[in-house]
């Protein structure tokens, strides 16, 4: 399924994005997509899968002043010593002391982001606990979404939000993995054109979406 610009800003809460953040992957609309997909669960606690620098974590915590955003990555050394390199992107796998590197610049936000690196594998995030919003930005083989998604839905609380970054043809594995959950659970996960975020529709913003929906037939059949 896929949502409409238009739709989509209508729909969800407006975000007010700190420019001097920057971004190293997710930038434009797209990062302002996860900000205002985020907002609109009023989440008290997100996780990020991955963090690299701490770009998105720092975006999230500006939109989310109330919430913790707990993030994690995994460190090139651990990386290097499992043998992970051979997979997804290697060249994005930071040492340790560069995760999470722009986060320390921002003392405001720092304090409500909780900055965890992954040292042995393999890893399991459960026991980090529940939360509102999952962001899945990692490795992009359909092996490596497919596995960090099996995570995500494991602490994603019933009503939760979970978001996938980078659905578009640079990342095959992705697309063949959201196109392969679409087909198994009737396209509950839309992807924001023009954008690459996909999320998965549940209860409440389904019920949103088909106000809207319903709001629009009723406004062409009813004089
Ligand atoms: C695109 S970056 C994340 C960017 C971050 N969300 C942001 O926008 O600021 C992808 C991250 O996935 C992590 N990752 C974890 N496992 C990986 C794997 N097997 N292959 C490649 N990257 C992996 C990398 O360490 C890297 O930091």
């Amino acid at each position: 399924m896929i949502v409409r610009w238009e739709d989509f800003d209508a729909l969800t809460p407006s975000v007010k994005i700190r420019e001097e953040i920057g971004s190293a992957f997710t930038g434009g609309k797209d990062i302002e997509v996860v900000m205002r997909l985020a907002k609109s669960v009023h989440p008290k606690r997100v996780l990020e899968m991955y963090t690299n620098r701490g770009h998105t974590a720092l975006h999230l915590a500006s939109a989310l002043p109330d919430s913790k955003i707990v993030t994690l990555d995994i460190s090139r050394e651990a990386a290097e010593s499992y043998g992970l390199l051979a997979n997804g992107q290697p060249n994005e796998i930071l040492p340790e002391k560069d995760i999470g590197s722009e986060i320390k610049k921002y003392s405001d936000l720092a304090k409500i982001i909780d900055l965890r690196v992954i040292k042995t594998l393999p890893y399991s995030v459960s026991l980090l606990g529940k939360f509102d919003v999952v962001f899945i930005d990692g490795n992009h083989d359909f092996e490596g979404v497919h596995d960090d998604t099996l995570r995500a839905l494991r602490v994603l609380s019933p009503e939760g939000m979970l978001i996938w970054d980078d659905y578009w043809p640079v990342c095959p594995g992705v697309m063949k993995l959201i196109d392969f959950l679409n087909g198994k659970i009737g396209s509950r996960i839309a992807r924001v054109d023009p954008t690459r975020i996909c999320f998965l529709i549940t209860r409440p913003y389904e019920a949103v979406i088909m106000g809207s929906v319903l709001r629009n037939i009723k406004s062409c059949i009813i004089p």
